[in-house]
């Protein structure tokens, strides 16, 4: 892989965008790249979090705009289709990710972001959606995942002006988690991902099926959702060790089982 680098830490697996001299703009090859990098690291045993982030001074300033020029209605439909479903893969992923965010995260890198589980970012970051400055409007996910994050008043302002927002701006409207100094970005999001490496990953994932389904859902058909998942966790190993643990006064252990 050329446009994507995974190093694997057990229990996390560090994904880094790497056109560093294009700010990580994703292109074709980079959302394929990418797509295929984060259906190994599900499979892989050893992963438990993934972490999304960027080479160089960004984690990336939003789809390819070179590509643009060969656009016709068809092909940009097939583009934006495309990238919407990298970003759904992401959001359907079991194991929980985290966008580290190193730098700007502009219009497809912000819905990337978004797409992740959790956000976050480095002081010095920028975030927006720019897209309308091109004659355009974002088209992997944003119009809908920005809204779900931060309301429709901020999330129209942010696109209708296409203005960028510092990352403690992002922080105040809940769109990251929490802003760290950059030299400590890497440390803060090693301790999260490992504190995260440490819950029962079936859990995890029915936590995530059940927001991101129920989000879509009714309350009621969310909730149904929310009742059959709880069932399932009964049929874990790692069920029963954390009611042990608790029960003996002691860690759990989990598994995955
Ligand atoms: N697509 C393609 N190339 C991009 C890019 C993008 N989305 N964003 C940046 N680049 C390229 C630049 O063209 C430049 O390439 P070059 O060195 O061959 O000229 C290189 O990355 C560095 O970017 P540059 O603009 O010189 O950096 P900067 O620090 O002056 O500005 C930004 C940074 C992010 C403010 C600016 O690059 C920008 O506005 N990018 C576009 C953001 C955007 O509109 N995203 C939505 C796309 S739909």
């Amino acid at each position: 892989m050329q446009t994507v680098q995974v190093t694997i830490e057990p229990p996390i697996a560090w994904v880094y965008l790497n056109r560093p001299e294009k700010l990580n703009a994703l292109n074709e090859q980079l959302l394929d790249e990418l797509k295929s990098a984060l259906a190994e690291l599900e499979k892989n045993n050893d992963v438990r979090v993934i972490v999304i982030t960027g080479n160089g001074k960004a984690f990336c300033a939003g789809a390819d705009i070179t590509q643009f020029t060969q656009l016709n209605g068809y092909t940009a439909w097939k583009f934006a289709r495309k990238g919407r479903q990298v970003m759904d893969f992401i959001e359907s992923l079991s194991k929980p990710t985290i966008a580290m965010i190193n730098g700007y995260a502009l219009g497809g890198g912000l819905e990337l972001a978004m797409a992740c589980d959790l956000r976050i970012a480095a002081e010095e970051a920028q975030l927006g959606l720019p897209e309308i400055n091109l004659g355009i409007y974002p088209g992997f996910g944003g119009t809908q995942r920005l809204i779900r994050l931060v309301g429709k008043g901020r999330a129209l302002e942010l696109m209708l002006t296409g203005d960028r927002i510092p990352a403690r701006e992002a922080e105040r409207i809940g769109l990251v988690n929490k802003v760290v100094p950059l030299a400590e970005l890497q440390k803060v999001t090693r301790e999260l991902a490992l504190k995260l490496a440490k819950k029962p990953p079936v859990s995890i994932a029915l936590i995530k099926m059940a927001v991101n389904k129920g989000a879509e859902a009714s309350q009621d058909v969310g909730l149904e959702f929310e009742s059959i998942g709880w069932g399932v966790v009964f049929s874990t190993e790692d069920q029963k060790e954390g009611v042990n643990a608790f029960l003996n006064k002691r860690e759990p252990v989990f598994k995955g089982s």
